[in-house]
């Protein structure tokens, strides 16, 4: 008899086929208030889970007594408490690599959109004010031979600081937990810390996972550090800044601009002052969302899981190495 295994959100066909040619699935397109009791039941007899964007907190795990693996359809991890699931050996598998380039592509977006205020002059253009020749008040700022501070030098901040240094020129500045060789060698990226990178960056970028030591860390005193020139990105989570005290930071002059791609709530509510600021460049949480790009993600996971189950070791575990 195959294992089963609960996949908690939609593939595309010819990944469902790759797990349905060696599991038994049972399908939930997303886990909602509808749904929850029955994706709970289904897990009672799973081995095997994959899926995305769901909490999976010790009242799902708890009912899931046979549960080996979980393959995340994402490189980030915050949704487990990996220590949890490592005392149940439960063994968890995540994305990297795949979605680094396209997610790199997304922070540039946001610099460059930021800078050019590529969003609110095409808003201009459509509400049919660019009726003569543009004036400063249509002036952005430059990105190229800037600095650029990037927060978190791993593969995807790694792959901004090449578009940076090898596209615009740029100088690199960068925190990490430890320095980055490759990064300083390839991109001339300095290692700096955190509150000389925000006092210098004319860009600041984060890309630092989501951590208990990592929530929270951009709150209103390392705001109160970058000059008003400067212009903040996020493309990992909303909870590392303190969101209110960046909307006080914006309503007060203190920043150019932001460029955010993830929110402390998603989606970001309708009401947020965020929505009214024409500094700020919104997105709803695209940066690896292309086709190509959320195909191999699929891939990839599908690929942790079938891997897992079989007992061969994966590159792509997150539980730490025994
Ligand atoms: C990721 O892969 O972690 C993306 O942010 C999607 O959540």
């Amino acid at each position: 008899m195959q294992p089963t295994i609960v996949l908690y959100k939609k593939v595309p066909e010819d990944v469902l086929a790759m797990l349905q040619a060696r599991f038994s699935v049972v399908q939930f397109d997303g886990v909602n208030g509808d749904n929850r009791a029955a994706f709970v039941a289904a897990l009672a007899n799973a081995e095997g889970l994959i899926g995305a964007s769901l909490k999976i907190d010790a009242g799902i795990l708890d009912a899931a007594p046979h549960l080996k693996a979980i393959s995340t359809i994402s490189v980030g991890t915050d949704q487990f408490d990996v220590d949890d699931l490592t005392r149940r050996e439960i063994v968890l598998l995540n994305t990297p690599d795949v979605l680094t380039q396209t997610t790199a592509d997304t922070g540039f977006a946001l610099i460059l959109a930021t800078a050019r205020r590529v969003v609110e002059l095409a808003d201009y253009v459509r509400a049919g004010q660019w009726t003569g020749s543009i004036g400063e008040a249509c002036f952005g700022t430059d990105v190229q031979g800037k600095t650029l501070g990037i927060i978190g030098m791993g593969r995807i901040g790694g792959a901004i600081a090449r578009r940076a240094a090898c596209g615009f020129g740029m100088r690199v500045l960068y925190t990490n937990r430890t320095p980055n060789v490759a990064a300083e060698q390839a991109y001339g990226a300095q290692f700096t810390a955190l509150d000389a990178l925000l006092r210098t960056s004319d860009f600041v970028c984060i890309t630092v996972p989501l951590t208990p030591q990592t929530e929270g860390m951009i709150g209103a005193r390392e705001l109160a550090k970058m000059p008003p020139r400067a212009i903040l990105v996020n493309i990992s989570r909303g909870t590392i800044i303190d969101e209110s005290a960046l909307i006080t930071a914006l309503e007060n002059g203190q920043l150019r601009g932001a460029g955010l791609d993830v929110f402390e709530r998603e989606p970001l509510s309708p009401d947020s002052p965020l929505l009214r600021m024409k500094n700020v460049v919104a997105l709803p949480h695209i940066g690896s969302a292309t086709h190509e790009t959320r195909h191999a993600m699929a891939v990839c996971a599908a690929q942790n899981l079938i891997d897992a189950m079989e007992g061969e070791s994966s590159g792509n575990m997150v539980n730490p190495k025994r």
